[in-house]
């Protein structure tokens, strides 16, 4: 019994530091997400999710880790820099007007599937 539960606690451990695997979405799944805060969810709807949800503008999909995992990576602080300056397709800013650094900070984080 008491070998099962250190297995069973051994097991807990691996499996809870392993990062759910990535998986990609489709367009509309990717379009039915939503930052869980209301006023970060406002922000979203009237810039970011006019690209991120839509493939052909090239911007990754909302919640879709296998196009975000290597952006990740970068570092939040690089995503920052990137959303406001601009980067390629990306425009400076990504057309919000009144996003804080955190607000961009807390979208990049719900875009990248890691709210
Ligand atoms: C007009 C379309 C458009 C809008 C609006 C837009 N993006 Fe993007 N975004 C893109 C495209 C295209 C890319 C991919 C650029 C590339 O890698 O060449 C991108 C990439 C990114 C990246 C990854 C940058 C990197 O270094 O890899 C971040 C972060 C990002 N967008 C954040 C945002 C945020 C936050 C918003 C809303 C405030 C937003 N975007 C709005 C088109 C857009």
């Amino acid at each position: 019994m008491r070998t099962l539960f250190v297995l069973f606690v051994a097991f807990l451990l691996v499996a809870c530091q392993q990062e759910p695997p990535a998986q990609s979405l489709t367009p509309e799944q990717s379009a039915a997400l939503r930052p869980a805060d209301t006023r970060i969810a406002g922000l979203y709807e009237q810039s970011c999710k006019s690209c991120h949800t839509v493939a052909d503008t090239g911007a990754p999909l909302t919640g879709d880790r296998t196009q975000w995992d290597a952006r990740w990576r970068k570092g939040e602080d690089e995503l920052l820099n990137n959303t406001i300056r601009g980067f390629n397709g990306m425009p400076a800013g990504g057309q919000c007007f009144s996003c804080s650094p955190d607000d961009y900070n807390a979208l990049i984080r719900f875009m990248a599937g890691r709210e």
